[in-house]
């Protein structure tokens, strides 16, 4: 449908009102969503405010990473503009492999100024002169959008050399196409994967901020975090600061899907309950709601009160709603057979420890399980948690045991039961 929509090239306002949300109390303080944007405004700002004045203005705002680790944006950007070589580069993890989440392709789709502003603002607060975006491989069908943009904002003076005129400063952005391995969207791998090798995560650290593209210090943003800074470099970040929580400043795009009447891109400030979303979303008798996708939380009924916010429930946006004629088990089951398809390999715990955790999954829900299986998925988890390369593997056991410990009776009642009678009574024998 989104696909659809950007070819015909509907304007963001015009597009059908269920899939577009924006909390009301949001709508007046400023939002990404259904926002208006002039291109170049939020660079002239931040150009008149000097380098280390935009920065600043960032630092106040408390903007913190929207990919869903919520590190903090201003010391990122500072990171970089003070790690030694000229060369620095600024990149936009755009490959959203997430299950669930959905809200970077409606950015991308129709926000794609923002972005590359965006990508801009941190050009000219880290002094980079390259930026690439590196777009999810099925997400391909916007590459031609996305690249007619940016030949506008070339021919705006808005990207390339001396940009917004005399005294300006060079920056330019190319995309990059991913090819589909959900391993990528971790930013070493991405980088990797950007010079052209296969998609290994590296050791970290060194971070990317000193380490990044071709070893050079590289600024790694997801798209929402990188649009946000738009509305800062306009609203200031003080004014940024006053929606949210004193620890998850701003709003929070979330992809809500699942067993629920509307489904689609909201956006909230942080701090919003769980049950307040479901509410809005027309949630009937939800049972668990997955936030953060496979790899996140998965949130029981007596959970609905907490709050998306970095400190309680964080996400990078996957709202995943499954009402009570959904098996928990099977929830989690499905997402490790995600995990143990998408594991790049190169490990041995992840490679083996997801394709285990797969093969107890698949006993249980064969009837065949037995005790001592879910003791050795408690085992995994500790295993796969420490030993790992990377984020996938340590997160990969998250829905099973947070399904474990909320829902164990949706695992006990597939384990092979032992009230059975043998054929040959040995004790009434001996007696
Ligand atoms: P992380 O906490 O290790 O790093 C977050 C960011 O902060 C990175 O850019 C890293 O380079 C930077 N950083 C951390 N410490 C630093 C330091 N000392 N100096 C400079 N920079 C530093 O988290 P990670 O492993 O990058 O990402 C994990 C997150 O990704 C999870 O929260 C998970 O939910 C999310 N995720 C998002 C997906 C999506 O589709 N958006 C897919 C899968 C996972």
């Amino acid at each position: 449908r989104i696909a659809s929509l950007v070819r015909a090239g509907t304007p963001l306002a015009d597009w059908p009102a269920d899939y577009l949300h924006v909390d009301d109390n949001i709508r007046r303080r400023g939002a990404l969503l259904g926002e208006d944007f002039v291109p170049g405004a939020a660079l002239q700002a931040a150009m008149a405010r000097g380098r280390q004045g935009w920065l600043e203005e960032v630092r106040i705002s408390g903007l913190r990473g929207r990919g869903g680790a919520g590190f903090t944006t201003a010391v990122k950007w500072m990171a970089c503009r003070d790690a030694p070589g000229a060369d620095k580069v600024v990149v936009c993890n755009a490959d959203e492999g997430e299950p669930g989440t959905f809200k970077d392709r409606v950015l991308l789709a129709s926000q794609a100024e923002r972005i590359f502003e965006g990508m801009t603002l941190a050009a000219w607060a880290t002094g980079a002169r390259q930026g690439l975006l590196y777009l999810r491989g099925e997400y391909r069908y916007l590459l031609k959008h996305l690249r007619a943009v940016l030949a506008l904002r070339r021919a705006a003076g808005l990207l390339g050399a001396r940009i917004l005129g005399e005294g300006g400063f060079d920056f330019d952005i190319d995309i990059h196409l991913g090819a589909g391995a959900y391993v990528c969207g971790e930013e070493t791998a991405l980088l990797e994967s950007l010079e052209g090798k296969r998609g290994t995560p590296r050791i970290r650290p060194p971070f990317p901020v000193t380490h990044g593209y071709l070893g050079r210090p590289t600024v790694v943003n997801n798209v929402e975090t990188l649009a946000k800074t738009t509305l800062i470099a306009v609203q200031g970040g003080a004014a940024f600061a006053a929606t949210g929580t004193p620890q998850s400043t701003g709003t929070k795009l979330l992809s809500i899907s699942g067993d629920c009447a509307y489904p689609g891109v909201y956006e909230y400030p942080f701090g919003v309950t769980i049950e307040h979303v479901l509410e809005d979303c027309g949630a009937h008798d939800p049972q668990v709601v997955q936030v953060g996708g496979a790899s996140g939380v998965t949130i029981a009924g007596h959970e609905f009160h907490r709050r998306i916010a970095f400190e309680d429930v964080p996400t990078a946006g996957a709202f995943m709603v499954f009402d009570g004629r959904r098996d928990p088990f099977e929830m989690a089951r499905n997402f490790v057979h995600f995990f143990a398809h998408e594991s790049c390999g190169f490990c041995t715990p992840c490679r083996v420890g997801t394709a285990l955790l797969k093969g107890y999954m698949d006993k249980l829900a064969s009837g065949k399980g037995a005790k001592m299986d879910l003791a050795d998925i408690e085992w995994l988890d500790r295993l796969l948690k420490n030993a790992s390369h990377c984020g996938l593997g340590s997160s990969a056991p998250n829905p099973v045991i947070d399904t474990l410990i909320k829902f164990r009776p949706a695992y006990e009642r597939r384990l092979v039961s032992l009230d059975f009678k043998p054929a040959f009574d040995l004790d009434a024998a001996l007696e």
